[in-house]
């Protein structure tokens, strides 16, 4: 693959497995603007994440998941995406990506270990996961959530292992893609 191919980067993956640090950085090095999904959300209707979730509820949350997405994905620009955790669960979202063409999407893997590990100081600004109370919940769902999501994940162009460091992971993605 070469840079005239690459249009749009999508990176994807579960809460925690590094797709914003990973975006930022590698949007950087390729010299492109980076987006972050859930903040365009925001942006649009001055609300974070937390409150759109307790105000609107999740579904909604979801429809405009997709709304953005496909608004981001018609422009000509190039440029690294984040999505939020779910974007790709939901309706037919790994379609719409998928048939996009110029637009490579890349999962980022990571154990449920490590997971639970960079959640767990952090779950407080995460709506899906704020109430568990121990660890041990915090792995136990992280198991069962990803067991489900993975038949989404799985269908990205490209798997990369994302329990290293975001240096690590940058240069698998570009070895991978260049
Ligand atoms: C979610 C992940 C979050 C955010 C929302 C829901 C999910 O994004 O979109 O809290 O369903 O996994 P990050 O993966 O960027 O934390």
């Amino acid at each position: 693959m070469n840079n005239f191919t690459i249009v749009k980067l999508l990176l994807l993956g579960y809460m925690g497995s590094g797709k914003t640090a990973v975006g930022e950085r590698l949007a950087e090095v390729l010299d492109i603007p980076f987006y972050d999904l859930d903040l365009e959300i925001e942006k649009g209707g001055q609300k974070s994440v937390p409150e759109i979730f307790s105000e609107k509820g999740e579904i909604y949350f979801r429809k405009r998941e997709v709304e953005v997405l496909q608004e981001l994905l018609k422009s000509d620009e190039r440029f690294v995406l984040s999505l939020g955790g779910g974007t790709p669960c939901y309706g037919n979202v790994m379609q719409i990506i998928n048939k996009r063409a110029g637009v490579t999407s890349i999962f980022l893997k990571a154990s449920v270990e490590t997971l639970t590990h960079r959640l767990f100081p952090a779950k407080q600004h995460r709506p899906l996961i704020a109430h568990l109370q121990t660890e041990e919940e915090l792995n136990d769902f992280i198991r069962k959530h990803l067991f489900e999501r993975n038949f989404y994940y799985h269908q990205a162009a490209l798997t990369v292992h994302a329990d290293t460091t975001v240096r690590e992971i940058i240069s698998e993605i570009v070895a991978r893609l260049f």
